[in-house]
């Protein structure tokens, strides 16, 4: 099992209009979200992630669409599929991710806790590996 990764069940408000599915700070997540973004038109073969980050939290929902997570502590991999908006999963920091087979019109949401920032960014596996062994 890979520690700093769970799903998020996410408070869904159903009615004969729709659906709405909120995430707040303080409560579904501890972190302060500065930044978000999204993922869409990916190809089907596509490999988005494949990094880690240091100090990084994030929560990513599958908003539209299906998409499987691969998760790596650097001593436990797991893998999450991510197939309806009001879950969420959490990824906390050391966590190397893929993101794969995205399904067509997938479209992927992700909640930060910090404003971009490169240094924070494992771009390499091994680099990742060798930190991540060290905790
Ligand atoms: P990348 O890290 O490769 O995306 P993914 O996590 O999906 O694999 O980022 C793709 C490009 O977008 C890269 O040039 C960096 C840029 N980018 C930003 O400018 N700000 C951001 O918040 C993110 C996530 C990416």
């Amino acid at each position: 099992k890979v520690e700093p990764c769970r799903m998020v069940d996410l408070p869904e408000h159903n009615d004969p209009r729709g659906n709405l599915c909120v995430v707040e700070a303080g409560k579904e997540i501890k972190f302060d979200i500065k930044r978000v973004y999204y993922l869409y038109d990916l190809p089907a073969t596509t490999i988005r992630g494949a990094h880690g980050h240091r100090n990084l939290e994030q929560l990513i929902i599958a908003v539209h669409g299906k998409f499987d997570i691969t998760v790596d502590d650097g001593q436990y991999r797991d893998r999450f599929h991510l197939d309806n908006p009001s879950r969420g999963l959490y990824v906390g920091p050391m966590v190397w991710r893929n993101l794969i087979n995205f399904s067509p019109g997938a479209v992927g949401l992700v909640l930060a806790s910090t404003h971009y920032d490169e240094a924070d960014y494992y771009r390499e596996y091994a680099d990742f590996q060798r930190d991540a062994r060290k905790l």
